[in-house]
C-alpha cells in the first residue's frame, strides 16, 4: 500500500466542500476521493483572474486535504487554458483536426503558466511525496519542475485519448512536448489504444525503446507507460442513488413522464460528445418507430462548457437549432419529445434522474473515458436496471462491455441501438446489468489509484542531475 503524501496538480481543482454537491466533472471527485486517503495538497488555477500574476496561494484546508490554487493573468486564461489546451490539444486529441487552431502565442502562454506552476507549486513538495501531475493542460510541468531541482517519484496521467501519429504530426513542436513526458517517471493512460499510439509515436518518431514490463527508454530516461481506466466511488454513488435528494428528483421525474420511457443523457456541452449525432439518432428513431411517439422522452442535460472559446458556442448553437426543430417537428398537444436543458444538476440529483431512466445514451465521438456511463450503471434498481447505450469509441467501452455498444457515427445503429434498449426483457436487463456494476465496483476510483501509485512507488528515485 502506498502511503506516502501525494501532491496533486491540475489544472481544475475541485473543493473539498462542493464535492458532495456541486457539478463538478468525474475528474474531480476521483481525484478528491484518492487524496483524502493519502492526505496531502492539491494544486491548481482557482479559476479566478488577476490583473498581474503574484503566485500568491489560497490555501483551504479540510479533512486532510489541502487544496492550494492560483489566480491567472486574463492572457494567460486566454492563451493556456481557452488557447493551447482547448483550441489546440483537446481538440487535436480528439481527433479534430478541422477545429484545430495551430498559433504560436497560445503555445508560449502554454509554457508560460507551466512555468507559473512549476515555480508555485515547487515549495509545497515535500522530500517523500508522490507527485501526480493531471492531464492535457500540464504536459511540460514535469519538466519544469526537475528544471528546478525536484527529484521526487513524479507521475502523470492522461485523462483524454492520445491520438494517432499522423494526427499529432501536425502540431507544431509536437517531439519536444512528447518528450517532455520522459521526465516523468509513470505515465498512465486510461485504455491500450491510446497507450498503443503513444508507443507507436515515441517509437518511430523519438527512436525510443520497449524495454520489458511497459518500460520505455529515451535518451537515458526510462519511464513506464500504463494502462490504469479511472473509476468511480462506485458506494457513495450507490449511496446517494438511494439517499433522499435522489428520490426527490426521480419522483419529480416520474410525475412529468406519466408513464413514458425515460432516455438520458448527461455532458458538458462539448463537441466531442457527438450531442448532434445523438438528438438526430434519436429522430432516426421516432421515425422508425411512430408508435413510440409519445410514448418516450429524451432528456439531455448539457452545461455549458468553454464558452470563450468559438467551437463551444458553434456546437451550442447547433443544438438550440436541432432540440428546436425536432420539438417543432414531433410535439403534439401534450407531448414533448427532447428536454434539453443547458444547466448542471448535483450528484444526488442526477443519481436519481439516472435511475428513472430506462436508457442512458452515452454516444461520444471519441471521450478518454467518460464516467457518466459508470455512474449510470451505479444508480440503478438491482431489480428493475436500465440499459446503457454506449459509443464504442468511449474509453469506457473497454470495460463496460455488457453495455449496447453503438458506432455513434451512425443513426441508424444509434436508433436500433435504442430500440433494442427499448424493448430489452427484464432479464436480460438484470443479466446485462450485473456484469457491468461488477466492473463499475471492483475497478473503482481507488483501484484506480492504487494501480497507479502502485507504479510510481516502485520508481526509482531519480540521481541529482
Ligand atoms: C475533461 C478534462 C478535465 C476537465 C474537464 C472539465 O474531463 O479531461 O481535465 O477538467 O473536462 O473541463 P474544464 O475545461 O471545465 O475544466
Amino acid at each position: 500500500p502506498v502511503s506516502s503524501r501525494l501532491v496533486v496538480i491540475s489544472n481544475r481543482v475541485a473543493s473539498p466542500k462542493a464535492a458532495s454537491g456541486g457539478n463538478q466533472g468525474g475528474l474531480a471527485v476521483a481525484l478528491l476521493a484518492a487524496l483524502r486517503e493519502n492526505g496531502g495538497v492539491w494544486f491548481g488555477w482557482s479559476g479566478e483572474t488577476i490583473d498581474t500574476f503574484t503566485g500568491e496561494m489560497d490555501r483551504v484546508e479540510e479533512g486532510g486535504v489541502t487544496t492550494a490554487t492560483i489566480d491567472l493573468e486574463p492572457q494567460d486564461i486566454d492563451e493556456y487554458y481557452n488557447g493551447f489546451a482547448n483550441r489546440t490539444l483537446w481538440p487535436l486529441f480528439h481527433d479534430r483536426i478541422d477545429l484545430t487552431e495551430f498559433e504560436r502565442d497560445y503555445e508560449g502562454g502554454y509554457v508560460r503558466v507551466n512555468r507559473r506552476f512549476a515555480d508555485t507549486v515547487h515549495p509545497l513538495i515535500g522530500e517523500d511525496d508522490l507527485v501526480w501531475v493531471h492531464d492535457y493542460h500540464l504536459i511540460p510541468l514535469g519538466r519544469e519542475l526537475r528544471r528546478r531541482g525536484v527529484e521526487n517519484r513524479m507521475g502523470f496521467f492522461l485523462h483524454i485519448p492520445w491520438p494517432q501519429s499522423r494526427i499529432l504530426l501536425s502540431l507544431p513542436h509536437h517531439e519536444e512536448l512528447v518528450r517532455s513526458l520522459f521526465e516523468y517517471d509513470v505515465v498512465g493512460f486510461h485504455t491500450q489504444d491510446w497507450l498503443d499510439a503513444f508507443r507507436e509515436y515515441v517509437v518511430r518518431q523519438l527512436g525510443a525503446e520497449i524495454e520489458a514490463d511497459c518500460v520505455i527508454r529515451l535518451d537515458g530516461h526510462a519511464i513506464r507507460a500504463i494502462v490504469a481506466p479511472i473509476g468511480i466511488d462506485a458506494g457513495e454513488f450507490e449511496e446517494a442513488a438511494a439517499g433522499t435528494r435522489a428520490r426527490f428528483a426521480r419522483d419529480r421525474m416520474h410525475m412529468t413522464l406519466t408513464g413514458r420511457q425515460l432516455l438520458v443523457g448527461v455532458d458538458r456541452l462539448d463537441y466531442s460528445k457527438g450531442l448532434p449525432e445523438r438528438f438526430l439518432s434519436y429522430e432516426r428513431f421516432l421515425v422508425r418507430n411512430p408508435d413510440l411517439q409519445g410514448l418516450v422522452s429524451f432528456l439531455q442535460i448539457a452545461p455549458p462548457s468553454r464558452e470563450k472559446v468559438d467551437t463551444y458556442q458553434e456546437i451550442r448553437a447547433q443544438l438550440d437549432s436541432l432540440s428546436g426543430r425536432i420539438n417543432g417537428e414531433y410535439s403534439d398537444i401534450d407531448w414533448v419529445p427532447v428536454r434539453y436543458v443547458n444547466r448542471g444538476y448535483q450528484r444526488e440529483e442526477l443519481a436519481g434522474i439516472y435511475r428513472a431512466a430506462r436508457v442512458a445514451l452515452v454516444t461520444p465521438l471519441r471521450d478518454g473515458m467518460n464516467l457518466v456511463a459508470k455512474e449510470y450503471v451505479a444508480a440503478q434498481d438491482p431489480d428493475d436496471p436500465g440499459v446503457l447505450v454506449l459509443s464504442m469509441f468511449a474509453g469506457a467501452a473497454a470495460q463496460l462491455t455488457d453495455a449496447v455498444i453503438v458506432n455513434p457515427f451512425s443513426a441508424d445503429e444509434v436508433a436500433d441501438g435504442i430500440a433494442e434498449a427499448l424493448a430489452m426483457p427484464r432479464e436480460e436487463r438484470i443479466r446485462r446489468w450485473r456484469a457491468l456494476i461488477e466492473n463499475v465496483r471492483r475497478e473503482d476510483v481507488f483501484w484506480w489509484r492504487d494501480l497507479f501509485l502502485n507504479a510510481l512507488q516502485k520508481a526509482d528515485v531519480r540521481e541529482p542531475a
